[in-house]
């Protein structure tokens, strides 16, 4: 797969490209141990109930489909950030796709958030089908609203109580992003 992207920091080269079959048990573990770094991911640390055959499949599917992008940063060949676009499936949703992101924290403020997110509108904006992509941030989630807004995001709507955490409710704040 060709880089997509390169950031060039103190310790070294990060690199983003698209992931590919043979990176599915990688991605797995990443997603395991990344998603217990915060509170703000749906599921936590181990939460990640995906058997790496069928993640495989996922990155297959995300391959075959026009609407789909699946993106990982690597350093020293490790992943360290995970960015997807889902695509909607049925004709009338095909327009609109979701994004998530999650950049191991060691890796913060270097960039590799907005490089992945730039990649990610940039294909959108030459894709004949999306037009609109779309996100769901914790309502307490500084950093990436910030980064959303940097990147023209604006607030759709609030989607309270979506969290529960610590017998503590949040609210998810829907994001959107016009591409056409
Ligand atoms: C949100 C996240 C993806 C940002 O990734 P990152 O690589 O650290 O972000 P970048 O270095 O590219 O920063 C880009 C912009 O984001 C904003 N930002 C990122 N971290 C920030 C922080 N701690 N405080 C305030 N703004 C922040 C800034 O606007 C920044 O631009 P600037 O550097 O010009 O100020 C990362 O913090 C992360 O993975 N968090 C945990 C998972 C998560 O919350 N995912 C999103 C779920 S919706």
């Amino acid at each position: 797969m060709a880089v997509l992207g390169t950031i060039e920091t103190e310790i070294g080269k990060i690199e983003i490209r698209e992931a590919k079959v043979k990176d599915a048990s990688s991605t797995v573990e990443f997603m395991n141990w990344v998603t217990g770094e915060v509170d703000y991911h749906t599921y936590g640390a181990n939460d990640f109930n995906i058997r790496p055959e069928d993640e495989a499949r996922m990155i297959e599917m995300f391959h075959s489909r026009d609407n789909c992008l699946f993106l990982i940063a690597t350093f020293s060949g490790q992943i360290v950030a995970v960015a997807t676009l889902t695509g909607g499936v049925k004709e009338r949703v095909k327009h609109r796709g979701t994004i998530g992101i999650t950049v191991a924290k060691r890796f913060w403020r270097l960039g590799i958030g907005q490089q992945m997110m730039r990649i990610i509108i940039n294909y959108a904006e030459k894709s004949p089908v999306l037009t609109k992509l779309e996100l769901l941030v914790h309502e307490e989630n500084i950093p990436a609203i910030k980064l959303y807004n940097k990147l023209g995001f604006f607030r759709e709507g609030t989607i309270q109580r979506y969290f529960r955490f610590e017998e503590t409710y949040y609210d998810g704040i829907n994001m959107g992003l016009i591409v056409d």
